[in-house]
């Protein structure tokens, strides 16, 4: 018997849901058998006969499905939750007490005190907490974290990501348009805007591919849509532990961008670059070596690259499959924990619970440095 999930969030309308469900479907990683898919009982239950869920696991409310699903013998591995941030506490809590591995979309909780303590809970239950950032799903990604490791770039001087997006440049969120309405408040989103929302991947892509810890950040947070409470605009610079330094510069004003991050690690003795354009290459200099493209599939990639890939190298892979990787990560993880299997490359590079407190963090130390004018925090 597989593996099998129920979602909480993602129902008609939604964006993020359909596409972990796509990506989960994509390997046959799992199927989905239950779901509380919206915001009120009759879209949840509306949203499930979509999809063809059984009526008897279609829930009118995620509360329903936690109390109900983990009497059933046949009961769920893990729950994906896929609401909006202002909600993933509660029901990562809820879902956890009641003993299931979770799954949360980034960011975690909407303070550090809320993440830590899903964190505690997760490791005092002995059960899988996973945080979905995407982007340390690509295998090029994977790759610029084993050369890192490998001592390839030498030590790490300089790391900078940039992600920049177009679609908040007017105040849609006054039109009601449904993603932009609740990333706009703060009841909703937590207390960071564009930060909460892409920051926190930028923080995750350099973190996961450096393994450097932030000593020190000075920011500078900027709301240019009309009327707005929260950011749509953040300049970080960043003091390493060890001495590199960094940015990150996030934005969703830039008319024109649509999806564009971007990773530039720089070494000692090498680089790796990295654009979310072309995600199949990396781009690898080394003093002795000049400049190389490396691949996604080609042969000599590290284990980490090779087993987040499916297709020969010239047959693109992009944003579901980096998705499907985490989930293939997952899978790992809980088969282990049902069977004791063994943990390969892919389930020892799924985002836990750390990276989600650290996630919580850096938007707090953000916020704190711009209301300071850019003290060093
Ligand atoms: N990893 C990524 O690349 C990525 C991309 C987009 C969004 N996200 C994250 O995913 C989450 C959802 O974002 P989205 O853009 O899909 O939002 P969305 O507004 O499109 O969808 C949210 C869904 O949650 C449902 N919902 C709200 N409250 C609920 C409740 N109490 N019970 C059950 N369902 C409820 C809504 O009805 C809707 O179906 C956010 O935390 C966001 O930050 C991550």
């Amino acid at each position: 018997m597989g593996l099998t999930y129920a979602m909480i969030g993602g129902g008609i309308g939604a964006f993020i849901g359909e596409v972990h469900r796509k990506a989960i479907a994509l390997d046959n990683t799992a199927s989905l058998v239950a779901g509380a898919l919206s915001s009120t009982p009759e879209k949840s239950i509306e949203s499930a006969k979509q999809l063809g869920l059984p009526e008897d696991r279609s829930y009118g409310s995620w509360q329903e499905l936690v109390e109900h699903e983990p009497k059933r013998k046949d009961t769920v591995d893990f729950v994906v939750i896929v609401t909006p941030n202002g909600t993933h506490f509660e029901i990562a809590e809820a879902c956890l007490n009641a003993g299931f591995n979770v799954v949360i979309d980034k960011p975690m909780t909407t303070t550090t005190e809320e993440a830590r303590e899903l964190a505690h809970l997760a490791n005092e239950k002995g059960l899988v907490c996973a945080l979905t950032y995407t982007y340390s799903g690509y295998p090029m990604i994977r790759e610029a974290a084993e050369l890192v490791r490998s001592g390839t770039l030498g030590k790490i001087r300089r790391v900078e990501v940039n992600y920049i997006q177009g679609w908040l440049a007017e105040s849609i969120e006054k039109t009601g348009q449904k993603q932009a309405s609740w990333r706009m408040d703060p009841k909703q989103a937590g207390a960071g805007g564009a930060l909460g929302d892409i920051g926190t991947h930028a923080e995750h892509l350099a973190s996961f591919v450096t393994g450097l810890e932030i000593e020190a950040l000075s920011a500078e947070l900027t709301s240019f849509g009309e009327g707005r409470v929260l950011d749509d605009d953040a300049m970080i610079r960043i003091r390493y532990a060890g001495g590199a330094k960094g940015s990150i510069s996030v934005s969703q004003v830039c008319i024109g961008e649509e999806n564009s991050i971007s990773l530039g690690v720089f070494g000692d003795k090498g680089s790796v670059r990295w654009s979310h354009d072309n995600p199949n290459d990396l781009r690898v200099s080394t003093l002795e070596g000049g400049t190389r493209l490396v691949t996604r599939g080609q042969g000599g990639l590290s284990e980490r690259a090779a087993a987040a890939t499916r297709t020969p190298p010239g047959h693109p892979e992009g944003y579901l499959e980096a998705f499907a990787n985490i989930y293939r990560g997952v899978a790992e993880l809980v088969n282990a924990q049902k069977s004791g299997s063994v943990v390969g490359p892919l389930g020892q590079d799924v985002p836990g619970p750390a990276a989600g407190v650290d996630g919580m963090r850096f938007i707090e130390r953000v916020i704190e440095s711009s209301v300071s004018d850019g003290k060093w925090v």
